[in-house]
């Protein structure tokens, strides 16, 4: 008998994009279609865990099994996020988290006024969600394994370095270009104290299973 990977384990996995309003009808967002989070959150439960999916706006069905928490905007996100990260043993940030949101959202729709003015935007900063339950203290305890992941168009390898330092976690995916929105498949490097390793071209969801994997080998070291 082999005891699933991670068996015991309970993993929050952020996904998707944001959505930040500028009033009722309008707002801002990225470009994700949330199938590599949702592919990571199967594939943690397939593996026995206890799996908590924090989605912005995307259309893709639940994994089975999977308890999903919808959000909208960064501010939403990081609410959830820092709650259930509270009882979780592994966090998986893969959402791709609006940088900036419009400093107010308007009450009511923005009307042309007929004279070509435009709205001026103003925006301010949201919060990085990872960055913050990565030095929060289940994660300084050492109770709970961090991992961000990075989609950079040049120099991958220097940015995913950087970035794990700077948001002091202990595993940086970083996607390999050409830009996977959308696609069903991708290639990863993992970055971590030890150095990098390529997982080559493969469907999101076998990428998953080799990333849970990983971590699941990562999760018995540390
Ligand atoms: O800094 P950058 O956006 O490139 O970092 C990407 C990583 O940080 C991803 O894991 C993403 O989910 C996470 N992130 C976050 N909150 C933000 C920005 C990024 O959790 N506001």
């Amino acid at each position: 008998f082999q005891p699933k990977l991670l068996a015991g384990q309970r993993v929050v996995v952020t996904a998707g994009p944001t959505f930040e309003a500028i009033d009722p009808v309008r707002g801002i967002t990225n470009l994700s279609s949330g199938k590599m989070g949702f592919a990571i959150a199967r594939a943690a439960q397939d593996a026995g865990a206890e799996v908590t999916l924090i989605a912005g706006p995307v259309s893709l069905p639940t994994p089975r099994g999977v308890r999903r928490v919808d959000v909208k905007s960064a501010l939403n996100m990081r609410l959830a996020a820092v709650e259930y990260a509270q009882a979780a043993t592994v966090f998986i940030a893969t959402a791709a988290v609006a940088d900036w949101r419009p400093a107010t959202a308007a009450d009511q729709k923005l009307k042309k006024d007929g004279s070509g003015a435009t709205p001026q935007l103003e925006f301010v900063e949201n919060p990085d969600i990872l960055a913050e339950v990565a030095s929060g203290p289940r994660a300084i305890e050492g109770k709970l394994f961090c991992v961000g992941f990075a989609a950079e168009s040049h120099d991958l390898l220097a940015h995913a370095t950087a970035k794990r330092l700077r948001k002091k976690v202990p595993l940086l995916v970083g996607n390999i270009g050409p830009a996977t929105f959308g696609q069903d498949d991708n290639a990863l490097l993992l970055v971590d104290a030890q150095g990098a390793t390529e997982l080559p071209r493969n469907t999101k969801l076998q990428l998953a299973r080799q990333l849970v994997a990983e971590i699941a080998k990562r999760l018995h070291s540390h």
